[in-house]
């Protein structure tokens, strides 16, 4: 049977039904199968010429569900009638709905049955059949559309439409004739001239498979994430394993202060110059630092304060860099420098929070984002780069434990042998940029600069005396080279 064939099968039956009778209507040959299905089937057939068709597009009649049921067992008023003339001396009302299995059925078919006269009222109450037989008009008129999915006369169709018995379907069928490559079988087509057909000569029988210049392409898979996005990954992942928590980056404008002041570096240093970081123009300045949700509880005028002391004055047993420190200078809004501007920050807020011994708890906190310099773009030199940073904030740190932490840490990014050598920071005391043995280079190339915050911007925050906090930063860009040996050709003072 059609019904059951697998759709691999279709051509071949399709084949065969043809060679019996053509033209061949797929609605009469195949009446169960999807007209997609066909379709498919047919242009198979037809892309070797083994077939030729046309499509029809036509509306055919169909039962609804309860035509479908007085198809089966009659209209409600024949199932009436035959039980009311099976019954030797008529039906209660009770009997009759008993009778007929259905109470729906018995109570419609009565009022139908009773205006065509094939039933009365007889003695006590009781219903009678009042004529032999009946013609079930209705029933046969349903039979024949459910075999044929119309009928002769239209008005049949109209009136069981209103009765919304029959609706109309759209159906696709196919008138399907021979062409001139008709065959009962599907010969193999090659898709290849291959040098053993050459050889054989098998290519002056085989069938060659026309080109289908309608078929899409192989997907080609393309696209792949940047080797910074795929080191980023990389360092994210060293740094949640770690237990750090990642900082909200998303603060490309900073003021000056959060920037600059926060972290103890003085308004004149060259760090701040037009030359080296890139200023907004409008607007120019930001408020001063205050609280951003109902939530934040910080003393920001305290703490501005304490900025402003140190610098001018000095405190907590600095001497401080005494010059009139100006507080426009710090409303300036710079395009950040570097991501420690978001460590200030959240060092900041971390102030704010109390352990259960009343004092702020250890923390670790990392950022990977972008950073802006006014830079002169050459080869080896961008004005946008990537800053990789952590933060650890706990109770008697000390510097060895720390460069032990930065060995566990670069080990895992497969950077081993580290050098420290002492560097220069405003904000960290001491300091240490970090170098790597480079086996490629053959020389120590300097990977991240690190040290311990120092007092004069931790104690302004309000952070106790014996919390220690160290950072370290370096370039998302120069792992990623050393990873996918990039290599620079362009000769530049610093390389
Ligand atoms: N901010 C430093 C830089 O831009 C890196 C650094 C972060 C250094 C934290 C010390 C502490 O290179």
């Amino acid at each position: 049977s059609t019904q059951n064939a697998v759709h691999g099968d279709l051509p071949t039956e399709i084949l065969q039904a043809l060679s019996v009778k053509e033209p061949l209507l797929s609605s009469e040959a195949f009446p169960s199968q999807k007209s997609a299905d066909v379709k498919s089937a047919l242009d198979r057939l037809g892309s070797r010429s083994m077939i030729t068709y046309e499509t029809i597009d036509r509306e055919e009649a169909v039962l609804e569900p309860e035509a479908l049921e007085i198809a089966a067992n009659g209209s409600h008023e024949a199932r009436v009638f035959e039980a009311l003339r099976k019954a030797m001396d008529g039906l209660t009302i009770a009997e009759l709905e008993a009778a007929v299995g259905d109470k729906n059925v018995a109570k419609l078919g009565q009022g139908k049955a009773f205006k065509s006269k094939w039933i009365a009222k007889g003695k006590e109450g009781r219903l009678v059949a009042s004529t032999d037989s009946i013609q079930d008009i209705t029933r046969e008129q349903l039979l024949v559309i459910q075999k044929t999915h119309t009928h002769p006369d239209p008005n049949v169709i109209k009136d069981l439409k209103k009765r919304k018995l029959v609706k109309m379907q759209k159906v696709i069928s196919f008138k399907i004739q021979k062409g001139p490559k008709f065959a009962l079988e599907i010969v193999k087509e090659e898709t290849d001239l291959t040098p053993e057909m050459l050889e054989s000569g098998a290519w002056k029988t085989a069938t060659f498979k026309k080109y289908n210049f309608k078929s899409l392409g192989v997907d080609q898979h393309a696209g792949a994430l940047h080797p910074l996005n795929k080191v980023r990954h990389e360092f994210r992942q060293i740094f949640f394993e770690m237990g750090f928590e990642e900082m909200p980056t998303n603060r490309f404008v900073e003021t000056g202060f959060w920037n600059f002041d926060a972290l103890f570096v003085p308004q004149q240093h060259p760090a701040r110059d037009l030359q080296d970081t890139f200023y907004i123009s409008d607007p120019k300045t930001a408020d001063k630092p205050h609280a951003e949700s109902e939530d934040d509880k910080a003393d920001y005028e305290t703490y501005w304060k304490n900025v402003r002391d140190v610098h001018q004055e000095g405190k907590y047993g600095s001497i401080g860099y005494r010059y009139p420190w100006a507080e426009d200078e710090s409303l300036r809004l710079v395009l950040r420098t570097h991501t420690t501007a978001i460590s200030s920050a959240m060092l900041y807020k971390l102030a704010q929070l109390k352990g259960p011994d009343g004092k702020p708890p250890p923390a670790r906190y990392f950022s990977i984002d972008r950073v802006f310099r006014n830079e002169t773009v050459d080869a080896t030199h961008l004005a946008e780069f990537h800053q990789v940073e952590g933060v650890i904030a706990d109770y008697g740190l000390s510097l060895g434990g720390l460069m032990e932490f930065m060995e566990i840490f670069f080990n895992k990014m497969g950077i081993h042998d580290l050098r420290f050598k002492p560097a220069y920071n405003p904000y960290t005391e001491p300091s240490m940029e970090i170098f790597s043995y480079h086996k490629g280079l053959n020389k120590l190339v300097e990977i991240g600069n690190s040290g311990m915050f120092r007092p004069e911007m931790l104690e302004a925050m309000g952070l106790p005396k014996d919390l220690r906090v160290f950072g370290w930063g370096l370039s998302l860009e120069r792992p990623t080279m050393i990873k996918y040996k990039v290599s620079i050709t362009a000769k530049s003072p610093e390389t």
